[in-house]
């Protein structure tokens, strides 16, 4: 598996944690930077993970800033990605069973080091579950589709 890694200021000592963390599992880690608690602007690596992600360059990618919100804003802008900002186990677990979420975002000002890895162990370690989540994730790719060409969207189908 590879990962594609990248954060900003807020998020750079929780990387330098995560990085041996992911490569002691035997993944190979794509990191994109900072490289430094050097004051820098987050969509700049984010654009970097997501295109990674979404041209499958990285099987997954994790992003990390200090609350990961703004992270998972830029991430969620590029088609194909599903961003989820996870500050427990459980919303990493359920966000990979009912989201697929292919980006985990995280706050390097917000969440501790032990549970982060936890987080992220979580995270790679939960299944999509597929099923009835298939309607909903088609709902979000089509309006991805239409939003990309400008054009309006209505959910369709029934909301069962
Ligand atoms: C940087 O200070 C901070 O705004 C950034 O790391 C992030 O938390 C934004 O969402």
């Amino acid at each position: 598996m590879t990962i594609a890694i990248g954060c900003d200021h807020g998020g750079y000592a929780l990387k330098t944690i995560l990085v041996p963390f992911l490569e002691q599992k035997g993944i190979t880690v794509r990191d994109a930077g900072a490289h430094s608690t050097e004051i820098v602007r987050y969509p700049y690596y984010a654009a970097e993970v997501a295109r990674a992600v979404a041209r499958g360059e990285a099987d997954r990618g994790i992003l990390i800033c200090s609350t990961g919100i703004g992270m998972s804003m830029i991430a969620n802008k590029f088609k194909g990605i599903r961003a989820a900002l996870c500050t427990d186990t459980y919303m990493a677990k359920m966000t990979r069973a009912h989201n697929d979420a292919n980006i985990l975002c995280l706050g390097g000002r917000i969440t501790g080091d032990m549970l982060a890895m936890d987080i992220v162990e979580t995270w790679l370690a939960t299944p999509y579950e597929g099923g009835r989540h298939d309607i909903s994730l088609g709902l979000i790719r089509d309006a991805e589709t239409a939003m990309t060409n400008g054009e309006p969207w209505e959910p369709k189908g029934t909301r069962r």
